[in-house]
């Protein structure tokens, strides 16, 4: 027997959705702004997902792919195209270091996986390390790569993690600060990896800059001593820039800020500023000599899609024509900003680098509300960016959401970052009081 359903609005299920959530509809978006389907503009302090890097409605990108899809729409990714191909030889030209050769995807999650299956592939080694509250997607492999505990809640049940954890280099992991929060946290990753065998472990896979977990920087001199253990183990080091590349931090890529060199490094989002989707793993000569004299038997029908590489080009050009620059000159006004945030005794912490920031919430270390711990109850961070929402501004909750994310267009001017922060910093006061 049928029976008669009421159409809702939207017959869309929205990813990373509450009981009961109800997102607003965005229907036009320009530099910073974007439109809802009420006729609100809101300033997008987010980037989206952090991936607009470039801006909404840029007309260099939208030409690009138009003149892509007049030439021809789509080319299989086992046959090479010219467009993809010029793509690959620009990435090759910005890469950090020795890193030449691009095996394109779709998602940052897709990406994550070719990544871990060319380092299993090269080294022999069946292991990858990732760090406890970390994000590298939401999809079976990706998401078993991931250390945020809401998303293994999701998967764990019905999949199983296939990577092993270490802890991040957080002061609250080691209680320590800066030199001496360095050399704790490389210890603690030496003590695991002597711990799991180090022949069993193929690949390290983190973010230069950790993204939704918190955009907290690495204490100096973490990094090398993790370049070190690398190599002293004969372990690759895969650099996770589906964040913090194309700008975000300042640089190209994040890696950069820590002046180390990664053995490979995945990327989305902002390749293509979020026009289109597309992804790829960044490899140096020996491993791309290991993929074309082996071959590889996995493959995605839209990998490397000729449209998403014309966005790419475009939006390289965007980013080249001064849009880095911004990051760079305007990256410690939008850090003072943050940091009048920190006369709130609600305000337990501000830290990031160039256009990624986060503010976190609590009394100390204390967070008012741990979700991971206690999910059903009300909390205030929530609230925050609900006002901060209800005041048309956009911004991202961090994983945990004891804190809040904010990271806008790269092409953000003084103006559009004294209104987001001004926007949190009303939307704190409505809430605290
Ligand atoms: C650091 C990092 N890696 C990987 C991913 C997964 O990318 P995607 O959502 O495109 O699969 C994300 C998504 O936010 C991310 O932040």
């Amino acid at each position: 027997m049928s029976q008669q359903h009421t159409k809702p609005p939207s017959a869309t299920l929205a990813h990373w959705s509450k009981p009961d959530s109800d997102p607003p509809t965005i229907v036009e978006g320009e530099g910073c702004y974007v439109t809802d389907s009420s006729g609100e503009k809101h300033l997008d302090f987010i980037a989206q997902l952090y991936c607009v890097n470039a801006g909404h409605g840029n007309e260099t990108i939208n030409d690009a792919m138009a003149e892509q899809l007049s030439k021809v729409a789509y080319v299989s990714s086992a046959k090479h195209n010219d467009t993809r191909d010029k793509l690959a030889s620009e990435l090759a030209e910005i890469a950090p270091g020795r890193l030449s050769d691009t095996f394109f995807s779709i998602s940052g999650s897709e990406a994550n996986e070719a990544a871990v299956q060319i380092a299993r592939e090269y080294t022999g080694a069946p292991k990858v390390l990732t760090r406890y509250q970390s994000y590298h997607g939401g999809t079976y492999g990706a998401g078993g790569l991931t250390g945020d505990p809401s998303t293994r809640a999701a998967l764990e049940p019905y999949g199983g993690t296939s990577a092993g954890r270490f802890l991040p280099p957080l002061s609250t992991a080691f209680d320590a600060e800066g030199a001496e929060l360095a050399q704790k946290a490389a210890n603690h990753l030496e003590y695991v990896i002597r711990n799991e065998g180090h022949e069993t472990i193929a690949a390290i896979l983190m973010e230069p800059v950790a993204g939704t977990s918190g955009a907290y920087p690495a204490p100096e001199g973490y990094f090398e001593r993790v370049r070190e253990i690398c190599d002293t183990y004969d372990i690759l080091l895969i650099a996770d820039e589906v964040i913090t590349g194309f700008g975000r931090c300042g640089e190209w890529f994040g890696i950069e800020t820590e002046e180390v060199e990664p053995d490979l490094l995945t990327f989305a989002k902002g390749v293509t500023s979020a026009y289109a989707p597309l992804a790829g793993v960044l490899v140096g000569p020996e491993i791309a000599a290991n993929v074309r004299e082996g071959g590889y038997d996995l493959g995605q029908t839209f990998g490397g899609h000729p449209v998403s590489c014309a966005a790419g080009l475009g939006a390289l050009s965007v980013y080249r024509d001064g849009l880095i620059e911004n990051v760079r000159e305007r990256s410690s006004h939008f850090e003072h900003e943050l940091r009048e945030l920190e006369r709130y005794d609600a305000v337990s912490g501000v830290r990031g680098r160039g256009f990624l920031w986060g503010v976190t919430f609590g009394e100390g270390d204390e967070p008012f509300v741990d979700p991971w711990v206690e999910p059903e109850k009300e909390n205030p961070v929530t609230e925050v960016i609900s006002e901060a929402a209800d005041g048309n501004v956009l911004l991202g909750g961090g994983r945990p959401t004891t804190q809040i994310i904010c990271a806008p267009p790269l092409c953000a001017g003084r103006e559009e970052i004294e209104e987001g922060i001004g926007g949190l910093s009303a939307a704190i006061e409505s809430v605290f009081g």
